[in-house]
């Protein structure tokens, strides 16, 4: 049970509320069984443009689609009915123009049902932010490693060291004047994690940035060892379960081989049972 102890899913002003509380805890999610195991135990649940790259085997979150976007979060939906459903708006719908940016925002709300929506960036979009939420789309921002500027950012690397610092804490506080609910502060370093914590008025959702933040977030694939292409640093696994599934699967390989598999109680009788 979430420590909101709801019986309804937490609003975005609940979640704002949660600021230096008990942490938010939260994951990604992509599927109706994965929703189902989250929603008793997390206040909100990511719908993140990371499918892209654990359940589709794409590069990196650059060519995820409005539509993916769309049936995923229509999956986790129907899994909810505790937790808040968050839905990344994926790269390409919301920079070039706040009106663009509405528009998708609005269909992602309306098709899947999300609670808010959530964009990568800081004071570049903060009049976007500012925008939909003034016109009733609660927005999460996310800044620090924004993977959808991977191009740009020169790779997968902490953002706000030294000098950077001043730039990452501008952003912070630019997106919560635009009016974001929180923000999610990704490859940060724990002392500047810290001082925005502190400083912004929202609460801060980090991944791989402190324990001192005001809730955490993991991509859930990372988490239960189901993907294990790379793992970066802030990564715990909870548990091995792409190892199990391995073992599992070379077992029933084995077993048809051998025949083995089905077994009697596996099978159906010719005549029907009495
Ligand atoms: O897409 C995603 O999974 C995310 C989290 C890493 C915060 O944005």
């Amino acid at each position: 049970m979430s420590a909101t102890a709801s019986k309804r899913a937490p609003l975005p002003d609940d979640i704002r509320a949660r600021k230096g509380g008990v942490p938010l805890v939260s994951l990604t999610a992509y599927t109706t069984p994965m929703a189902q195991m989250m929603d008793d135990h997390c206040d909100f649940v990511l719908v993140g443009d990371s499918v892209g790259m654990v359940l589709h085997g794409l590069p990196s979150t650059l060519s995820v689609t409005m539509e993916m976007m769309i049936l995923h979060g229509q999956a986790v939906a129907r899994g909810l009915s505790r937790a808040m459903m968050v839905v990344d708006m994926p790269f390409g719908s919301y920079e070039a123009a706040p009106q663009e940016a509405f528009a998708n925002a609005a269909r992602i709300m309306r098709e899947t049902g999300a609670g808010a929506i959530k964009l990568e960036g800081g004071v570049g979009m903060a009049e976007t932010i500012a925008f939909l939420v003034q016109r009733g789309i609660p927005v999460m921002a996310h800044i620090g490693l924004t993977p959808q500027s991977i191009n740009t950012l020169g790779g997968y690397k902490v953002q706000g060291r030294g000098a950077a610092g001043d730039a990452l804490m501008r952003d912070a506080q630019a997106v919560a004047e635009a009016g974001a609910f929180a923000v999610v502060l990704e490859k940060v370093p724990e002392g500047l994690s810290n001082r925005i914590t502190s400083e912004v008025p929202i609460p801060t959702i980090g991944i791989g940035a402190s324990a001192g933040c005001d809730g955490q977030i993991l991509v859930v694939d990372d988490m239960l060892g189901l993907f294990t292409a790379f793992k970066a640093k802030f990564i715990k696994r909870f548990a091995n379960l792409g190892e199990q599934g391995a073992v599992a699967i070379a077992e029933y390989a084995r077993a048809v081989r051998a025949r083995d598999f089905p077994g009697p109680e596996h099978v159906f009788s010719d005549e029907a049972p009495k």
